[in-house]
């Protein structure tokens, strides 16, 4: 059985205790549901490999306390020599700029971050998450919590309670439901160099944001670099429904794929009042298999809805999805359509 708590004094106490225990606890973080345990023991690390049937070669983020962002090269996590002077200042300056929140660092490793955590690699993912439950968990337990997205591997993360049970309900000690999460879309994940801010996973945190605070330029981290692991957030397929999803890059080829049994996800208001009011009605679709991500077309509330809204469609028993990413722009809207574009099982465009 899997325990749903919420964010009372006595439920945290509960939490902090299975996770001293090396038990499992999904917790709420500002971008989704992380499944948590003890980052420095393995044997509790394993068990999250384990409940979400995730390939070992594929690292995991470490969690750490708000109150340690002062002491980021002291707490034994992160290696601050290789870095030099100048690479140890552009991350003091990121965190300053974003933590706590949507940004992973990918920094050298101490002997003491278990080599499961990190899939070998010489680097560990390190992040303070923002969202006050989990930090109030953290300051509690004292130490870093690894916790990849409470999903089953390839699978869409979850942005509320209810999905991480959709997930791995029987599989985890305990679940807190700290609401719906704020950003919806995985942390940005950059590795910082001496010279530069290599991006890894694009979030809700745009290149011009890392390059203004970081004071060095943003490159996109090559395919084939040895020390980049072919892990999710770089798989070509990942944040899949289980019903086939086209991508499509306007509304013409949209309405060009609408037949029966078709489910839509549309970006705004505008686009599907396009699509619709063009559309022989007995092609539309019933209400329960249309999703608009923002009626305004606000990036930020897309990022939000994205998830659950392809949960929504998976589950509506369509026979596919055609899904339209938000126009090409930075940021929020570059992240959207790196998730769309990965959770496709066709594509057509992005
Ligand atoms: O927003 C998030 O980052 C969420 C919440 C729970 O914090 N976590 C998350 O974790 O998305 P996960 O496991 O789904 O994605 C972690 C990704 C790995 O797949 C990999 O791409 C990258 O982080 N990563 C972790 N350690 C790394 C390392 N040492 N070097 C390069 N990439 C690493
Ligand atoms: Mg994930």
């Amino acid at each position: 059985m899997t325990r749903v708590l919420g964010s009372a004094e006595a439920d945290l106490d509960l939490a902090a205790d299975l996770l001293r225990e090396g038990r499992l606890v999904a917790v709420p973080t500002e971008t989704v549901y992380g499944l948590a345990a003890p980052a420095l023991d393995a044997g509790a690390v394993a068990k999250i490999f384990e409940a979400k049937e995730r390939p070992l070669f594929d690292p995991l983020i470490l969690h750490l306390p708000a109150s340690w962002m002062g002491s980021l090269w002291s707490r034994g996590i992160a290696d601050g020599e290789p870095l030099g002077e100048e690479g140890r200042q552009r991350v003091e300056r990121l965190a300053g700029a974003f933590w706590p929140g949507p940004l992973t660092m990918v920094l050298p490793k101490t002997q003491r971050v278990p080599d499961l955590v990190t899939s070998g690699l010489p680097s560990v993912a390190v992040r303070v998450p923002r969202h006050p439950v989990t930090q109030r968990l953290l300051e509690r337990l004292g130490f870093p919590l690894a916790a990849p997205s409470a999903n089953r591997f390839g699978r869409i993360s979850p942005t509320r309670a209810a999905d991480v049970l959709e997930e791995l309900e029987g599989r985890i000690a305990a679940v807190i439901d700290g609401g719906p999460c704020e950003i919806g879309l995985e942390s940005t994940i950059v590795r910082v160099t001496a010279s530069s801010i290599e991006l890894l996973r694009p979030g809700s945190i745009s290149a011009n944001e890392l390059e203004r605070a970081g004071g060095a330029p943003v490159v996109e981290a090559s395919a084939n670099d040895e020390r980049t692991p072919q892990s999710p957030g770089r798989l070509e397929s990942h944040y899949a429904p289980r019903t086939p999803l086209l991508l499509v890059d306007d509304g013409s080829s949209m309405r060009a794929g609408i037949g029966e049994g078709v489910a839509l996800l549309f970006f705004s208001d505008a686009s599907r009042d396009e699509v619709l009011s063009n559309l022989d009605p007995q092609y539309a679709p019933t209400a329960g298999r249309v999703r608009v991500l923002s009626p305004a077309g606000d990036p930020a509330e897309a990022g939000r809805n994205l998830f659950r809204m392809l949960r929504e469609l998976d589950g509506s028993g369509a026979a596919r999805i055609i899904a339209e990413p938000p126009p090409l722009a930075t940021g929020i809207s570059h992240a959207i359509r790196d998730r769309l574009r990965r959770a496709a099982s066709s594509k057509r465009t992005v």
